[in-house]
């Protein structure tokens, strides 16, 4: 590893941009600047384009006529970094541990786009330049649900024109696996607030006379899932895709023992989810019904004997082709109303929602990627879909009219999103010779 290229991973990881958080909203325009003066550094011209929240970086080369156009997308924002203290070392100063670099961002997204931009400039610097026309896409919001970043691809879609997108910011099925994504899950978010009395009410003089939220909470949050796993809101799954033969066949022949692995990276005793399906594919190709985050009453050392006037639940649903996020949050608005308990009422939020992908890994670009993919590891790639959602590769498709290849680097046990996120200096590496190997190839 060239010293200056972990120099240049270092400085990107110590912004801490994280999207959420307004206190950071100065960091992320010095992490989007600090990629601005990177990419001009590197031959390259590029620009940082303001968005309501955080800006976009947007670079490109020389075009040239005749040649094909590529779309590199990534995000230089970060998830939060808490619980702080879990870390083993301080989220936002990257150290190298026996070849991994453990930092908040170190994997998603910071590491695997990096990897595009050194991979951009070891070929200028070997070749003179590209054999493709390039645009470079690096976004602050993609945590939050890329709020600003449709409008942008619209507001620029003649400038952005491109034969297709590629993204490395899914994973990899193993340590020097290749793996191609083919699709990825949606996401739909939805608040709920059940209130009951008006104001916090003695449990004693109450108890008995008054409908307590949490309990109407409880029983409401019950009627989700039946208990084999499946997602108990009528018409939840009308619209699912069913899986695809040959996917079938094809999962179950990876070269991975998943649940094992799942086993020992979660420490969860034992797997649970919807009954008929494998492990894989209830992650990769099922919907599902979480609840992310739960609220309300007492929360102090010790007990309280009361009445809370209200609790709240936050809950996400992931998506399948061809489940539509406006479809199925009026579903699940329409479920626990009906199924709400005597003596309280209900408020919805609805929050932010992307859609899922899948695509044709078999289509000519497929057919690139995997060619560039074999090149850059030496080996037979995996054909994979994936459970995280990236919803801008549906605007990609649709504003734009292209492709998105998504060429991932994350490994399974990345610790994205989680204390002690980490990426290897080998998938950094490996990331330079997939970028290079992924601009030849389009370019023959
Ligand atoms: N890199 C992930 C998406 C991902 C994770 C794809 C794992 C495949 C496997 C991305 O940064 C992410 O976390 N996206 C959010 C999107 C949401 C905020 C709209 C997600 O999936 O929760
Ligand atoms: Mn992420």
């Amino acid at each position: 590893m060239r010293p200056s290229h972990l120099e240049d991973f270092y400085s990107f990881l110590r912004f801490p941009s994280i999207s959420t958080d307004d206190a950071c909203v100065e960091k992320l325009s010095d992490c989007a600047h600090w990629l601005v003066t990177k990419l001009n550094g590197i031959g390259l011209t590029a620009q940082l384009v303001q968005t309501p929240r955080h800006p976009v970086v947007w670079a490109k080369n020389k075009h040239r006529a005749g040649r094909q156009t590529v779309l590199i997308y990534g995000h230089y924002d970060v998830q939060p970094a808490d619980p702080l203290d879990l870390w083993d070392s301080p989220p936002f100063e990257p150290v190298l541990k026996d070849g991994y670099v453990f930092a908040r961002g170190a994997t998603d997204n910071k590491g695997q786009i990096l990897s595009h931009i050194l991979g951009v400039q070891e070929t200028i610097e070997e070749d003179g330049e590209l054999p493709v026309n390039l645009h470079l896409v690096v976004e602050g919001e993609e945590e939050i649900g890329s709020p600003n970043l449709v409008d942008f691809l619209q507001q620029n879609r003649e400038a952005l024109k491109c034969d297709v997108v590629a993204v490395s910011d899914t994973g990899m099925i193993g340590r020097g696996v290749p793996t191609l994504s083919y699709g990825l899950r949606g996401v739909a978010a939805l608040n709920l607030k059940v209130t009951g009395p008006k104001l916090d009410l003695h449990s004693g003089v109450f108890g008995g006379a008054v409908a307590n939220p949490i309990t109407a909470l409880a029983q409401l949050l019950a009627t989700l899932h039946n208990r084999e796993g499946r997602v108990a809101i009528p018409g939840f799954y009308d619209q699912v895709m069913p899986l695809q033969d040959w996917e079938r066949e094809a999962w179950k022949k990876l070269p991975i023992t998943v649940d094992d692995a799942i086993l020992k990276e979660t420490g969860a005793k034992k797997l649970f989810g919807e009954a008929g399906y494998s492990t894989l594919e209830r992650i990769w190709a099922r919907p599902t019904a979480e609840l992310n985050g739960i609220g309300g009453g007492y929360q102090g050392p010790g007990s309280k004997t009361v009445i809370p006037s209200y609790a709240f639940a936050k809950i996400t649903f992931r998506l399948v082709p061809n489940q539509k996020a406006d479809e199925i949050i009026p579903l699940a608005k329409e479920h626990l109303q009906k199924n709400s308990p005597a003596g309280v009422t209900l408020d919805f939020e609805g929050g932010h929602s992307g859609a899922w992908y899948l695509t044709d890994p078999h289509a000519v670009y497929g057919q690139v990627a995997q060619r560039a993919l074999r090149k850059a590891f030496d080996r037979e790639p995996a054909l994979i879909r994936e459970g995280g959602s990236i919803p801008i590769t549906t605007d990609f498709r649709n504003v734009l009219g292209v492709e998105t290849l998504l060429l991932g680097l994350a490994l399974p046990n990345c610790r994205a999103h989680s204390p002690n996120e980490n990426f290897p200096l080998e998938n950094l590496e490996a990331g330079i010779r997939l970028n290079k190997a992924i601009l030849r190839e389009l370019a023959t």
